[in-house]
């Protein structure tokens, strides 16, 4: 896939992976439409993206890609540019807590905007997308939580793996408008992630950055690879290939791995 002169709009444009896709993207040419919640970041990235010189077009759009209204908007504005060749679902909130001690808001909030807001926001783009010029595709960026049900973090993983189910439906569905699907699981980042994310009560967690995280830059760069590239799935780290052989290959193993290496995050004090 070419991305170079490519409309690409990306959810989550404001900070962490979101933002550094942008620069990578403006790098290779893309003109972008940036849409987040905060109009004071996204000028930010706008404004730094302008000063590199990479790209001619960089729109924002301040938008809550929950709403209906604001979804909505986010269309007018793609509308006015004609075209739309690639859509990157990013936008997502994490989730900590056990099930049988979080309240029923947390699961609602984040499939609200893990799956329902993504399946939303590409619904209404659709159109555009499929009558839009050459190599198309929709990404969805996802977790390698998404790919088996992790231990203290039940409401980000089921969001997330419905997610994926969708995004393998529409891959055959979509195939004759020549629109690839891509499903994208980077590893640990450092972002502002875990000090957005929400607790078992609904609050808004503030959990240290644990060691070991890639830069967003570095995932960013695997993200855009994975799109020149046509790939499906693309897993940035080991922890997501192990995942992913040993759930269908030695699940018992994989469940005795991850309960030891989680215990710490879903046993009761
Ligand atoms: N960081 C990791 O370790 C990691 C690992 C695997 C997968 N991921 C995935 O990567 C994606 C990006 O997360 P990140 O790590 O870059 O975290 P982040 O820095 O917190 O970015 C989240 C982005 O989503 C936007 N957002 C949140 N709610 C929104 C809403 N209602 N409407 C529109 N935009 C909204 C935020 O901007 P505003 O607040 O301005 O709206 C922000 O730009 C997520 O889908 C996450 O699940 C992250």
């Amino acid at each position: 896939m070419r991305l170079q002169e490519r409309n690409v709009l990306i959810t989550g444009a404001s900070s962490g992976i979101g933002e550094a896709t942008a620069r990578v993207l403006a790098a290779r040419g893309a003109r972008l439409i940036l849409v987040a919640r905060r109009s004071n970041e996204l000028e930010r990235v706008q404004a730094s993206l302008r000063k590199t010189g990479n790209t001619q077009q960089i729109e924002i759009v301040s938008a809550d890609i929950t709403r209906d209204s604001d979804r909505k908007r986010v269309r007018k504005t793609v509308e006015r540019l004609g075209e739309l060749h690639v859509l990157i679902n990013n936008a997502g909130i994490t989730a900590h807590g056990r099930y049988d001690e979080s309240v029923p808001a947390v699961l609602r909030k984040t499939f609200e905007l893990n799956f329902f807001a993504a399946t939303e926001l590409t619904g209404e783009l659709l159109p555009i997308i499929k009558r839009s010029s050459g190599d198309k595709m929709i990404v969805y960026v996802s977790t390698p939580s998404g790919l088996y049900g992790i231990p203290g973090r039940f409401a980000y993983s089921s969001s997330k793996a419905a997610g994926h189910a969708w995004m393998e439906s529409i891959r055959f569905e979509l195939e004759q408008d020549h629109i690839q699907t891509l499903i994208f699981c980077p590893g640990y980042t450092r972002t502002a992630l875990r000090t957005s994310g929400l607790d078992e009560k609904g609050q808004i967690i503030s959990e240290e950055q644990a060691r070991g995280a890639a830069s967003p830059e570095h995932i960013a760069s695997l993200l855009c690879r994975g799109m020149e590239r046509n790939r499906r799935l693309v897993l940035t780290n080991l922890n997501g290939r192990v995942i992913y052989l040993l759930r269908t290959l030695a699940p018992g193993l994989l469940f005795r791995l991850i309960s030891k290496k989680l215990k710490k995050d879903f046993h009761r004090a």
